[in-house]
This record gives C-alpha cells, structure tokens and sequence, in this order.
C-alpha cells in the first residue's frame, strides 16, 4: 500500500498524544508532518525523535513556515540539513518572504530537503482576506506562486479551491493540500476546504489530514476510512486515464 500521497499532521503538545496516537493507527503513516506545537515545545530534535520511534519509516515533514530575512532562513536550513538532514525529507517557506529568501532556502535544502512553498494559508476566506487587508486572495496568491516558480521552488501549499488554476499554469509542480474533511464535517478554523476525494480529483499530489484522525473518537478507524477513500479514488482516476488514451 503507498500512503505517500498522505501527510498526518501531529498537531500535538504533549509527547503522549503522539505516542498513543502513532501507536493506535495500522498501517503507519507515510507521511509525518510536525510543526510548531510539537517543534516549540519539544524542539525539532526530540519530535523527529518520537515519530522516528514509534512510526520508524516516516518521512518527516517539518511544517515551520519559515518567514524571514534570507540569511536567517537559509542558514536555519542548513542546520537542520547538517544536523536532522537524513530524518528530515519536507520544510516548509513563506513564499511572502520574497525571491531571494525563497533562493535561499532552495539552496540551502539541496540535496536532502525539498522546500515547499506556502502562499496564503487555507484558514483565510477571500472575504476575510479582503476585509482585513483589502486585498483580492487570488490575486496575491498567483503573484506568490510566481515568485516561487521563479526561484526554484517545485512543491506548494495550495487550498483545494486553487488547484486546478496552479496546474493549469505550472503542470510540472507538486501541491500539498490541506483543509480535508470528511463530507459534512465541522471546518473548525479551515475555509477552503474539500474531501480527500475531491482535492485528489481536482490534482492534489499530497493530502495533508490533521484533525479529522487525531481528535476523532476513534483515530484507527478514521484513519483506515480515509486510506480506503484515497485508494478508490486513486483507482477510478487511473481507470479514468487508461479510458481518456
Ligand atoms: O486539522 P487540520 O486538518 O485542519 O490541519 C491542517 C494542517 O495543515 C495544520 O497542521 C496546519 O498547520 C496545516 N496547514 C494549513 N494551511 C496551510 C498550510 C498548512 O492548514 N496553508
């Protein structure tokens, strides 16, 4: 079975909840995505730790939405490529932080770390956006995905709403989306958001999946649920491909 189109969001502050969680779900995930609760409480070092013990053959996605000058971003990276660089496979950079900071964190994860690009995150509605900022979402969301293009990066954040426009634009880059729920699911904070099997029809190439597995009554069968959605989808897309030649 290959889960590495999912990304399980350990969105945790207590090194309990990860351990009972990885423990309960079968099959592991491919896919380990840990950020800032786990990172600033614990420290980059003893998270990747813990997925590492309790879900050995994870990848490590370290979701940090790196923002600042690019010196500072660039050589945070090269430190965690010198020191975690084997564990971790996925960072995460404001593409906001501009050309040059998007170059250096390419450079700075060559080889080991693939960057991806984070543009305006999923919470904001375009209404929200344009009350807060008077600024049309879509809009910068482009100029963002631009600026990474132009400047090396090949893997994006991307809402499932702004899928198929990226695609349409940029076939060749990859999109890691997250705001998945089940249908009729609570959104919790998330606008933009769609089931596994939609954001994969509409081309996602990685499903990000926090809550509905990790605050579900029971995070197993959710978690198998989920797999099995993405499996049929995964099928029916390729029937689909094998009928369109
Ligand atoms: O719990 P939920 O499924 O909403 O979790 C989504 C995960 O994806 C969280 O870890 C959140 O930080 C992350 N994320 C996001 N929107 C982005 C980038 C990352 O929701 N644009």
């Amino acid at each position: 079975m290959n889960l590495d189109c999912i990304a399980l969001a350990l969105d945790f502050s207590a090194e309990d909840k990860v351990i009972d969680l990885l423990k309960s779900l079968n099959p592991k995930p491919s896919i380990l995505k840990i950020g800032l609760e786990l990172c600033s409480v614990f420290g980059i070092e003893r998270a990747v730790e813990l997925c590492k013990a309790h879900s050995p053959n994870s990848k490590i996605f370290l979701d940090l939405k790196l923002h600042d000058i690019p010196n500072t971003v660039g050589k945070t990276i090269l430190g965690i490529k010198n020191n975690f660089g084997t564990d971790v496979n996925y960072l995460t950079v404001h593409t906001l932080g501009g050309a040059e900071m998007i170059k250096a964190s390419v450079e700075a994860g060559v080889g080991k770390i693939t960057i991806i690009g984070v543009s305006v995150l999923t919470s904001h509605s375009a209404e929200n956006f344009r009350n807060d900022f008077g600024i049309d979402l879509g809009t910068l969301s482009k100029k963002l995905l631009k600026v990474g293009v132009d400047n090396g990066l090949k893997w994006f954040v991307s809402s499932p709403q702004e899928i198929i426009s990226i695609k349409a634009s940029y076939p060749s880059v990859k999109l890691v989306t997250p705001g998945i729920r089940k249908e009729g699911a609570s959104l919790q904070d998330q606008k933009r958001v769609a089931t596994p099997r939609r954001a994969l029809e509409l081309g996602a190439d990685m499903l990000v999946l926090g809550r509905s597995i990790t605050q579900a009554e029971n995070p197993n069968s959710s978690w198998i649920e989920l797999i099995q959605e993405v499996e049929d989808t995964k099928r029916s897309l390729e029937t689909k491909k094998i009928a369109d030649c």
